[in-house]
């Protein structure tokens, strides 16, 4: 293989920088040209592409976001706007292509596979819901973000002694949630995987106090119920004083932390090699401190699951 492509697609993350420049540098170390695809699949329909050599990628392994842009591409649901794509990579001589993304772009990814481009994926989201990766880049990071908003909710929240409302991200997936939850001790996690009753969050509030908890932290996923209604129906059940804040973004944005810069390092270098030894359809996974390929058919559409220890142990410790 001599020449391949890397491209950064749908939400952005913190690591996908350091990733592209794992690429580009691990490329170039086999002799092999590398491209880069501005703004996600919408670039590649575009046909905006340009040549990255080293000094491209410099200064980029500390910053959040991706110097190449991001998008999700309604055009690249049909088969037109993929086949305008791949045509465009093969117009270039692009042999091979890595996508850095979430399940959109991963599904998007195995679609241009199946146009006969070679293609090796990278998790990239911060929700962590990639099916095949015990770890998606950015997903640290986020938790750590979200853990920070926890740390300092937790002083003001003590100080009133309020019940105080946290909803982070994730889409339809609860890692953020209970992992930011557990770390930062929160006496109720909320994630769309566990049913829950909004008047039995009021029991449990109201026993709190009756057992001398001064304040309470609740961490909501933003696909288990909005913090701010649940935050309403609380104060109007209970009579507790509730104050609600919605994270949203801040939790995409930010340096990457170490475990982040690393993950994205590893898995990108092994998705160079792979590509290079003429292995692809698959997504480079992180399982038990070893990278793995896992085949990308396998990776997409379907739903990792929080786990259940970590869950059960966030109600242990909330008593
Ligand atoms: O998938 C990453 C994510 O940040 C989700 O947690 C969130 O639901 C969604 O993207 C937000 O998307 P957008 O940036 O398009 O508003």
């Amino acid at each position: 293989m001599k020449k391949i492509a890397v491209i950064t697609s749908g939400g952005d993350c913190p690591g996908m920088n350091a990733a592209i420049r794992a690429v580009v540098r691990v490329a170039l170390t086999c002799g092999v040209e590398v491209w880069g695809i501005r703004n996600g699949y919408a670039g590649m329909i575009d046909d905006d592409m340009a040549k990255l050599d080293s000094r491209s990628v410099g200064d980029i392994i500390q910053k959040g976001g991706t110097f190449l842009g991001t998008a999700r591409s309604e055009e690249f649901k049909t088969l037109k706007g993929q086949q305008k794509a791949a045509d465009n990579l093969q117009a270039h001589g692009i042999e091979g292509l890595v996508v850095i993304g979430g399940d959109g772009s991963l599904t998007g990814a195995k679609q241009l596979s199946e146009l006969g481009i070679k293609i090796v994926g990278l998790p990239g989201t911060i929700d962590n819901d990639i099916w095949g990766t015990d770890y998606t880049i950015g997903f640290d990071t986020a938790v750590n973000t979200a853990l920070d908003a926890i740390n300092k909710l937790r002083d003001t929240a003590s100080a009133h002694g309020r019940v105080m409302l946290v909803e982070v991200m994730g889409r339809a997936c609860g890692w953020i949630a209970l992992t930011a939850g557990l770390a930062g001790g929160a006496e109720i996690i909320l994630v769309p995987e566990q049913p829950f009753s909004s008047d039995d969050v009021c029991k449990k509030l109201v026993e709190s106090r009756s057992k001398g908890k001064k304040y309470s932290i609740i961490v909501v996923a933003e696909g288990a119920s909005s913090a701010i209604d649940l935050g309403k129906y609380i104060s109007a059940k209970t009579g507790l004083e509730t104050r609600v804040s919605v994270i949203g973004h801040i939790q995409r944005g930010g340096a990457p932390t170490v475990a982040d810069r690393l993950l994205a390092s590893r898995l990108a270098e092994r998705a160079v090699r792979a590509l290079v030894d003429g292995r692809s359809d698959i997504m480079i996974g992180y399982q038990s401190n070893q990278c793995v390929e896992v085949p990308i058919a396998d990776a997409v559409g379907k739903k990792k699951d929080i786990d259940p220890e970590l869950y059960r142990l966030a109600d242990v410790l909330s008593q």
